[in-house]
């Protein structure tokens, strides 16, 4: 209907002239005529909120994305009013209102527009299930590019795509298929150098256009709930990506061993399979830290039980595999088998667990055992009976971690694959039906799957992993992306869900290498492997229907290839931690695209395979059969051939050569690299010695080691050892200074240094400016040398 205070068009409503104007400490309400408020809150100088309301009414403030330890604090606020417009300013932008259309424009402080509406907010009442539609329209910049959006199976470059948030089982989905299994509303724009950020703090289903309907403009909206979203502004995408990911949170640090190598099927049973794998890795030293048990060790598929037949004593396997060096991962599922015999689902129905139909009956659907119940996972009391069923699961068994699966949550036999959509949840005291809950449901699930597991494991840390995700599902679990399948296309997935993952604040992430279905031959297997040693998390997953999928399934070359890749993995162990603790500590992504590492190069802007790990590898996987090598960007700066020591020089693409037993690999002149021995698994050795892998450059690089016991929470009491590096090359002269930092000490006493790329011979080397005997320090050859890891300036001068 319309009304003669408002405005429509196409049946969707705008807000009309604003008629009051309010300010409350960081906030600010803009009032129009037609009932449209809309609320600024300044969070920090560069991070901004937007929220609208309409009827005068905002919905309650609740967000289960935001990380309540997110920082907060500006120093500067200013405001100003002319004819046309509200102003406000920040220490880093300028915010206008245009008071007779609320349309906002965002610019830095020299008037760059950084971000502007096109039509701005506007929305559709919904007379199907009350509320609006609510919507967002903006002007895409000439040249702008997209990024981010959590695992879109898609170029990493969203420009002309159009994406949906809802989380989905998507079995063998395809390439550009969604949507896929996490929720992750939020986006990088770039455009003239400059890099902002937009999230969409929206649970219900949501849509982004990225100029695809409309070439020149970008729009996301809603199938309900608020206009509320989150801006970021950079200048660069680090920025963007750190702001986002300290609102919405980053997870402590894991144990050590859930970064080493995982094997995992559907299903390894019964206990004596599990001990021939365990003995296989061992006897064929390929290094294996966890094993993985997939829904076959329930009984019945009931979780939390065992399956007493296959499993007689689970505690005593579990143990004996410890014993071997193996964590035990089992997995849980949401769907509680519909069973009155069975105590869990006994427990959720004598007390209300169990989510409702708007009518009122247990909501049921059919999983794995048959028709099974949903906990409400958003009602805080079911949460913590959630969490407390870990107690005696992990103190009967022992076992170390937990996996949630179906978690989206899946239903089978239903077109929706979901939950039906009036399923009423409590939403922490907010109640609202399965449209407003379902993009969270799982991310709730882990969130009290990872309060268990975390009090039962302590003085452990826990590690937990879950399917599906909404943004902020970082702070509690790894995740990884879901049911790929054994193809060429499939490692090219991976390579880009992983790499977004990544870009969209979710750094825990891999990809079931060598593909969940189907059977992939062994230059496949060991091409994806070769890919996944560089993903943060590394697991071998596949549904066994058609054969195995272990480093031995293949032939003896593909063997050896894989020993070689996970070994290299376990030598970089430190490097990947230290990455780990840059994530958790700073929000650091740890892989990061080509345009995040250079996004002043345009050449950057659509790449998609290239990636930096960390900060100074730079990785491209080979993406199809019989290749020799490949053409691939090499960003600008001097990179050293990992396998040949070659130095290139970046900024253009070419050929790079890489034979089945390797994988195109640079290192960043200037890096040191930190590497452990080879191990089995973590913590098999104790660390003797810690080689430093120096790439000489002519100029200055720094370098970080975190380190710490890899376990435990010592660390959080100073119980760290961090070493910083700065490195300093000249014609004929090389300085490296050491800066330490906390209270661990590591066990090593030296550093074996290898020097790679030195331009000239050593005549003389000093440690902390004395002099000492070449011969002392040498080791065999003339490029490793042997230094106490307390130094502070170690000088090479050469001739
Ligand atoms: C789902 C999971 C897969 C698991 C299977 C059986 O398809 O994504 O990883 O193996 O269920 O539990």
């Amino acid at each position: 209907m319309i009304t003669n205070t408002e405005l429509e068009y196409k049946g969707n409503l705008y807000p009309n002239q604003v008629t009051d104007y309010q300010k409350d400490s960081d906030k600010f309400y803009l009032t129009t005529e037609n009932g449209v408020i809309l609320e600024i809150t300044v969070i920090r100088n560069s991070v901004l909120r937007f929220r609208y309301a309409t009827q005068h009414t905002f919905e309650p403030d609740f967000s289960y994305a935001i990380d309540p330890d997110a920082s907060r604090g500006f120093n500067e606020l200013l405001e100003e009013e002319t004819t046309t417009d509200y102003r406000i300013f920040t220490s880093k932008l300028q915010i206008l209102v245009d008071k007779k259309t609320l349309r906002v424009q965002i610019s830095d402080l020299e008037g760059n527009i950084l971000n502007e509406d096109e039509l701005g907010f506007h929305w559709e009442e919904n007379y199907e299930h009350g509320g609006n539609t609510v919507k967002m329209s903006k002007i895409t910049q000439p040249s702008e590019s997209f990024y981010g959006m959590g695992d879109k199976a898609t170029h990493t470059n969203l420009k002309g795509r159009r994406v949906h948030n809802w989380v989905t089982d998507q079995y063998a989905y395809g390439k550009d298929q969604e949507p896929l299994y996490k929720a992750v509303p939020f986006f990088i724009g770039l455009h003239d150098n400059r890099a902002y950020g937009i999230f969409f703090d929206n649970t219900f289903r949501t849509h982004f256009d990225f100029s695809h309907e409309r070439r020149n403009i970008t729009s996301f909206w809603a199938d309900g709930g608020e206009m509320n979203y989150y801006f970021f502004y950079g200048p660069a995408i680090s920025r963007v990506v750190q702001a986002y990911t300290d609102l919405t949170g980053t997870p402590e640090l894991p144990p050590l061993w859930s970064l080493g190598y995982h094997q995992s099927k559907w299903s390894y049973y019964p206990e004596k399979r599990v001990k021939e794998i365990a003995r296989k890795f061992r006897k064929l030293k390929i290094p294996c830290d966890a094993l993985y048990l997939d829904i076959d060790y329930m009984d019945g598929f009931r979780c939390f039980t065992w399956d007493k037949k296959h499993f007689p004593d689970p505690k005593r396997m579990i143990s004996e595999l410890e014993e071997e060096g193996f964590k035990t991962v089992v997995m849980i599922d949401p769907g509680i088998k519909v069973d009155r015999e069975y105590s869990v689902y006994q427990e959720g129905m004598e007390n209300d667990y169990f989510c409702k139909r708007a009518d009122g009956p247990v909501m049921t659907g059919k999983v794995w055992p048959g028709p099974c119940a949903f906990p409400d996972y958003t009602d805080p009391k079911v949460r913590e009976w959630w969490a407390g069923l870990y107690e005696s699961f992990i103190k009967d068994s022992g076992l170390h971690a937990v996996w949630n699966d179906m978690n989206e949550p899946a239903v089978m036999e239903v077109p929706t694959k979901t939950a039906p959509l009036d399923t009423r949840h409590n939403y922490d005291g907010n109640p609202c039906s399965h449209r407003k809950a379902h993009n969270i449901y799982g991310m709730q699930m882990v969130r009290a799957t990872y309060d268990g597991v975390k009090k039962y494991v302590f003085p452990k840390r826990p590690f937990v992993i879950t399917r599906a995700a909404y943004a902020g599902t970082q702070r509690f679990a790894c995740t990884w992306t879901g049911d790929n399948v054994a193809t060429w296309e499939h490692l090219w997935i991976a390579n880009v869900q992983v790499q977004r993952m990544c870009m969209s604040g979710y750094s825990f992430v891999g990809s079931d290498i060598g593909g969940f279905a189907e059977q992939p031959n062994g230059e496949l297997f060991a091409r994806w492997v070769q890919l996944g040693v560089f993903h943060p998390f590394c697991r071998v997953h596949s549904s066994g229907d058609h054969g195995d999928q272990e480093p031995w399934s293949f032939d003896a070359e593909v063997t050896g290839i894989v020993r070689k890749f996970i070994e290299l993995r376990y030598q970089l162990l430190p490097y990947l931690y230290t990455m780990f603790w840059r994530y958790a500590k700073e929000g650091v992504p740890m892989l990061k695209s080509l345009v995040y590492y250079d996004q002043e190069d345009t050449q950057t802007h659509f790449r998609t395979d290239e990636f930096v790990f960390g900060d100074h590898f730079l990785v491209c996987p080979i993406q199809e059969p019989n290749a020799k090598g490949r053409r691939m960007y090499i960003p600008r700066g001097n990179w050293y051939n990992f396998w040949t020591g070659e130095l290139v020089t970046g900024g253009s693409e070419r050929w790079v050569a890489s034979d089945i037993d390797k994988i195109p690999l640079f290192i960043k002149e200037g890096a040191i690299i930190p590497k452990y021995p080879v191990q089995q698994y973590v913590g098999e050795k104790t660390i003797e010695q810690l080689t430093l892998s120096v790439y000489y450059k002519e100029g200055d690089e720094q370098s970080t080691i975190y380190e710490d016991a890899g376990e435990g929470y010592d660390y959080k009491k100073g119980g760290y050892s961090v070493r910083n590096f700065r490195l300093r090359g000249k014609p004929k002269e090389l300085i490296i200074q050491q800066f330490k930092d906390g209270t661990y000490i590591t066990p090593y006493k030296s550093f074996k240094i290898n020097l790679n790329g030195l331009p000239f011979k050593i005549s003389k080397v000093e440690v902390d400016n004395e002099k000492v005997p070449l011969e002392s320090v040498r080791l065999n050859g003339d490029n490793s040398i042997e230094v106490d890891k307390n130094f502070n300036v170690l000088h090479l001068i050469g001739r």
